[in-house]
């Protein structure tokens, strides 16, 4: 079992290649962390600025799987930039990691999140050796809440409260667990 991989994996799916991050992105990832209303349940406050996402573009390049890696989700048959996912918070002892995911809006609806994400689960179990997932969400996040779902995802518990600062305001979260064996 490969638990210290050197060089991020690339996952070809049916109809995505979910891959690491170029310098080439960088407008392609400033259209998904621009658009204020699909972030509207994110942890993170939207970025106005090219320069924001060019900051950004150095810890999505960077491949550090003791901590975190990020993912490009891209449209096969276009080579397009439509989404991210990502592994964060890893914690090698607890064998524990939290997830996230977003897609442009107009590619959601069609499975390509579950279909991006199914190999990157199948890659924490087997190859890093990951115990449990969680996916931290806002309560009114409904499509995030059934992407975690449809993956094998449970809900734990109540509300977190407070978890989030975003832009000077707290949100609360749900927690959804996934367990190595549970995955769909
Ligand atoms: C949450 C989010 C990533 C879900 O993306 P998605 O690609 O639509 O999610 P899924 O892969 O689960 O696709 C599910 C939808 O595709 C439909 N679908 C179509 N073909 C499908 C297939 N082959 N397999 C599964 N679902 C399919 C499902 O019916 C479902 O549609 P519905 O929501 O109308 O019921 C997306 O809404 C998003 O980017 N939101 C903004 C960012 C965000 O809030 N991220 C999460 C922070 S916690």
């Amino acid at each position: 079992m490969a638990r210290r991989p050197t060089k991020q994996p690339t996952f070809d799916t049916k109809r995505l290649s979910v891959r690491p991050y170029r310098a080439g992105d960088l407008k392609g990832l400033h259209a998904l962390y621009s658009d204020a209303e699909n972030l509207r349940y994110w942890g993170g406050a939207a970025y106005t600025l090219l320069d924001e996402t060019r900051r950004a573009m150095r810890w999505h390049m960077a491949y550090r799987p003791r901590d975190y890696a990020m993912w490009a989700v891209t449209e096969k048959k276009t080579g397009r930039l439509i989404g991210m996912v990502n592994y964060h918070h890893r914690h090698i002892r607890q064998k524990r990691v939290d997830v996230g995911w977003l897609i442009l809006p107009k590619h959601q609806g069609k499975g390509l999140t579950s279909e991006a994400m199914r190999p990157v689960l199948q890659h924490l179990f087997d190859d890093l050796g990951v115990h449990k997932v969680e996916a931290l969400i806002r309560p009114g996040n409904k499509p995030s809440q059934a992407l975690a779902r449809r993956l094998g995802f449970r809900k734990e518990g109540g509300l977190v409260r407070d978890r989030w600062l975003v832009s000077g305001v707290w949100h609360s979260v749900l927690i959804y667990g996934l367990i190595a064996g549970e995955e769909r």
